[in-house]
């Protein structure tokens, strides 16, 4: 895949799981990246790993102050800012008459309200750039409600029609925007949280409860973090350009239907 190897990208959420690794990949590709977290260790542990052409910013997406303090630093250290991957996100899962008031906030204050913030904080960076991209990390919940999760279904199809709506303001100054969205990968931190909740309901081993996820997959196995960040880097590279607005799921062929009554 050819990206561009100038990009000055900027990832929130970068310190753990997929922000992480699609810095990773978006470094060794020869972008200069901000890794920006609440956390502020996995932050500086990420950029350290890095080396140069690497920033470390603790910043909480839930803030505009410290987005816009994020975004001047990272204009002020690279010379711009031209790449936007949106990662930062929380989980909640629990029966809908149990979900507190504060539980429902903080899952739509971080995975939706905060994508507004970042890529609001972000906007004139990646106009100014001429070729700006941005990347939502939506989910599978952003495409079909599953049961125990409303906070988080509603925040990420939320996620879905900001990034359409971002993708349609933007698009006379040359910055796409689109969403990828995978299924569960049991490596990163909330693919754990979700595992460890799928083992304390089913009463399975994690093996298990794995080895039933990927059967019951179309593709027969479960997703991992280079399967995500394929699809990042995909909508970052310059294969891309004239792809906006775009919902792309990873997830096997999940989504697809089987001939009722016959599976
Ligand atoms: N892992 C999965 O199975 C999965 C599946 C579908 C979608 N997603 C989405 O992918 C994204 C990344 O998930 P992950 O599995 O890598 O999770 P993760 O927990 O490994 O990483 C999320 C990062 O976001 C940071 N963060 C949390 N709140 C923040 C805040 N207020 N401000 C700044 N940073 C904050 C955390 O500190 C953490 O480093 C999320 O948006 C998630 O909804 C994950």
């Amino acid at each position: 895949m050819r990206i561009a190897k100038d990009r000055k990208a900027f990832i929130t959420g970068g310190g753990s799981g997929f922000g992480r690794h699609i810095a990773r990949r978006l470094h060794a590709a020869g972008a200069c990246v901000t890794v920006v977290d609440l956390d502020a260790d996995g932050a500086v542990a990420v950029a350290d790993e890095l080396g140069h052409r690497a920033l470390a910013v603790t910043a909480d997406v839930r803030s505009t102050a410290d987005m816009v303090h994020a975004v001047g630093m990272a204009e002020n250290t690279f010379g711009g800012l031209d790449t936007l991957v949106v990662s930062a996100g929380v989980f909640h899962i629990g029966a809908l008459e149990t979900v507190t008031e504060r539980e429902w906030d903080r899952t739509l204050d971080v995975s939706l309200k905060g994508a507004f913030i970042t890529v609001q904080a972000a906007a004139a960076a990646l106009r100014a750039s001429g070729r700006g991209r941005i990347v939502t990390m939506g989910s599978d919940c952003g495409r079909r409600g599953f049961p125990q999760q409303a906070p988080y279904t509603a925040a990420k199809f939320g996620l879905i029609g900001l990034t359409e709506s971002v993708a349609a303001e933007l698009a006379p100054d040359q910055v796409t925007a689109n969403c990828v969205c995978p299924v569960g990968v049991p490596t990163t931190g909330m693919g754990q949280e979700v595992l460890n909740w799928k083992v304390q309901r089913t009463g399975r081993s994690p093996e298990e409860v794995m080895s039933a996820t990927a059967r019951t997959n179309p593709l027969g196995r479960n997703a991992d973090e280079d399967d995500v960040a394929d699809a990042v880097l995909f909508f970052l590279s310059d294969h891309a350009g004239f792809l906006t607005g775009v919902t792309l799921d990873v997830d096997g062929g999940a989504r697809l239907g089987t001939v009722p009554g016959v599976r």
